[in-house]
């Protein structure tokens, strides 16, 4: 049987082929310019971060990153263009990092992560990112809009960012940005969130 996308072995598939859709082999405009914004030291989780452009970017400015995905490939990527630079990355299932990791990020960063979480995984997600992040802590995301079906990428909308994280989060911000990668103009919600207080 093939593997779901709810394991590391269909994504692994996918690096293997070779030049996976996604990855534009640099940073998405609209994370570059509100993380240039934001104060560096923080300690950021990016969660299925691929070859990890942003987790890079990140690590230069001066965060502490930790970046996670369970794909083989997408990890070893990351190892070889970080380089020396100070970043952790684990190959790992991101359901797993609750217990581990609770409470200990002041930021997390997504990049298509979510339209790659399958939709009955969604609610599960919202909860692990909030489990990871301090009081306070925020979720900046980068969300690839798609009526795809049946994914991945799966089904995202402006409602179903809202409906999955709204519980959990008080969202700050939500809008289209206007610096898009080509070719991915009106398909992305960019989202400031920040985790409500029990
Ligand atoms: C569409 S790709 C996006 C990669 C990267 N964020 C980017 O924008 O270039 C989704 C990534 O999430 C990873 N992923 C999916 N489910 C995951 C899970 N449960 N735990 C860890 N990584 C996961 C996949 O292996 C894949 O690398």
């Amino acid at each position: 049987m093939s593997p779901t996308p709810r394991e590391p072995a269909y994504w692994q598939a996918v690096y293997e082929e070779g030049n996976p859709g996604w990855d534009k082999g640099e940073p998405a405009p609209p994370l570059a310019r509100v993380l240039g914004q934001v104060e560096p030291g923080l300690a950021v989780l990016v969660p299925g971060c691929g070859f990890g452009h942003e987790a890079l970017l990140l690590a230069r400015q001066g965060y502490r990153v930790t970046a996670v995905d369970f794909a083989p490939a997408a990890i070893a990527g990351l190892r070889e263009r970080a380089g020396t630079l100070p970043l952790t990355a684990l190959e790992r299932d991101l359901f797993s990092l609750g217990e581990e990791f609770s409470g200990v990020f002041d930021l997390v960063v997504e990049h298509t992560c979510f339209c790659a979480i399958p939709m009955a995984m969604r609610d599960e997600y919202a909860r692990v990112m909030a489990g990871v992040l301090g009081e306070g802590g925020q979720f900046l995301g980068l969300f690839y809009e798609t009526d795809h079906q049946p994914g991945p990428p799966f089904k995202t909308t402006r409602e179903d960012i809202e409906r999955h994280f709204s519980p959990l989060f008080e969202i700050l911000h939500l809008s289209r940005p206007l610096d898009s990668f080509a070719g991915r103009e009106d398909k992305e919600w960019l989202a400031l969130m920040r985790k409500r207080t029990p």
